[in-house]
Parts: C-alpha cells; structure tokens; sequence
C-alpha cells in the first residue's frame, strides 16, 4: 500500500484529484468507481475545474457508483446519483427485485471489462462502500442493513434521521477488490482510530476496509489527522 500524508482536507483533495487525472491521460476510456459522501467532494470539485479548464477530458470515461439507498430514485436529490448522464451508472434503488439488481450491476461492471480506479471513502466503523462490519466478506453486490452508525452518521443530507433510508445496495467486496487499482481518501480526527485499526491492524471483516491490505495497488491518501494515531505503523 502506498501512502500519501497530505496537508489538510484541500490537499488531500488535489492529490487524489491528481492521481484520477493520471488515471484519464493513461487510459482515455477507463472505468473509474466512485464514491459518494463528503470525503471526495473536494475532489471532484478539482476534476471540474480542471476539466472547465480544458485540462482534462472526460468524453471517454465511463463510471460506475459504490452504491445507492433502496427505495430513492434517480431523481431524490438525497439519493448518490446527482445528474444522472449517459457515463454514469448506479445501482437502481427503485429496483422491484433485488436479487436481479445485484446480478445486473455485477453484470455490467463485468461487460465494461472490470474497474480500472476505484474511488473509495473510509466509514467510521471501517465500512467500505456500504459494506457494514459482520462476521464474513460478502462477496459480490447485495443489499444490506445499514448500522445505525451509519445512519447517524449520514442523516446530516437528510431533513430527518426518520428519512434516512434503512438499506442500501452496494458493491461487494470481491467486487471491490476486483478493481484494478484502489484509491482511498481519508480525512479528519475522527477518522485517525479507524484509519489504524483498518490499514495497521489485522485483516477482519469486523473492519471490512482492512481487506484492502490484501490488494496487490492501493493508495491511502489522507491528511496529517487522519493518520495521526499511525504515526508510528507509517514511520
Ligand atoms: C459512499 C460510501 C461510503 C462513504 C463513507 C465515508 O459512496 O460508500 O462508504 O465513503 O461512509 O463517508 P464520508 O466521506 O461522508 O465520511
């Protein structure tokens, strides 16, 4: 795992934005998976400005997202799918089978020939994707029970805790971990305890995120609060 130590949030944001831009100059037509929450909206903040610059060119890049709220459709703007475009997939959160949902989105991953960058934010109790902590890996999408940690901790895009949504479909860990390369961005001092126990402690599907140890490219990109309990695993 490579690890970048960065200066705050901003450029935490650059450096991850950075490394997506690479990834596009390298491969025009790459399959990027991104993430929602607040973690990459610095990011994607500098990928827009870079691209209303000229300097980048995202006419080829086709995307697929982590995951998506059962019951919110395309057009909740509380719901992971804002501007719903050509390039950008998503699990469909109004999907009438589950089942069929979860293989079609697997499907598709597997047609546009796998993910090349995937964009990963860090879950206080070490979630990945919606990936909550259990006793196993579960390997491909599914739909999961949201802990109420997770709710909690997401109810702040909602009017009320009682509107956040109970379930989720996300991709899977195998899914996940099929990614070519993996980039993950962590901030803050609320995240420093997670960040040890997930990339310095050991491997355990009660921190799902430390299943990423196991993949041959990750970058951790996080600033100096976040890896301020590491100090001593990162030397
Ligand atoms: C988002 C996602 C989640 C978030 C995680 C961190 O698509 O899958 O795993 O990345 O909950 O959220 P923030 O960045 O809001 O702290």
């Amino acid at each position: 795992m490579r690890i970048y130590q960065t200066d705050g949030y901003r450029d935490m944001s650059r450096k991850t934005a950075n490394i997506i831009s690479a990834q596009i100059i390298l491969k025009p037509d790459c399959v990027l998976g991104l993430a929602t929450g607040s973690t990459p909206v610095g990011t994607y903040d500098q990928l827009v400005e870079w691209y209303q610059k000229g300097d980048l060119d995202f006419s080829e890049v086709r995307t697929v997202n982590l995951d998506e709220y059962k019951g919110l459709d395309h057009e909740n703007d509380q719901g992971f799918c804002i501007g719903h475009s050509y390039f950008c997939n998503i699990p469909n959160g109004k999907a009438e089978s589950d089942a069929e949902e979860c293989e079609a989105y697997d499907r598709l991953i597997r047609q546009l020939g796998g993910i090349d960058l995937q964009l990963l934010g860090l879950g206080h109790n070490g979630h990945i994707g919606f990936n909550e902590p259990s006793d196993t890996f579960t390997r491909t999408t599914h739909l999961v029970d949201l802990q109420l940690s997770t709710i909690e901790a997401n109810k702040r895009f909602f009017s009320s805790i009682d509107l956040v949504p109970r379930q989720a479909y996300t991709m899977g860990i195998g899914t996940i971990l099929q990614a070519k390369k993996i980039l993950i961005a962590v901030s803050g001092k609320d995240k420093a305890e997670i960040v040890r126990r997930a990339f310095f402690g050991p491997v355990t599907a009660s921190v799902p995120a430390s299943i990423l140890q196991l993949h041959p490219d990750v970058t951790l990109v996080a600033d100096e609060d976040a890896l301020s309990l590491s100090g001593d695993s990162i030397g």
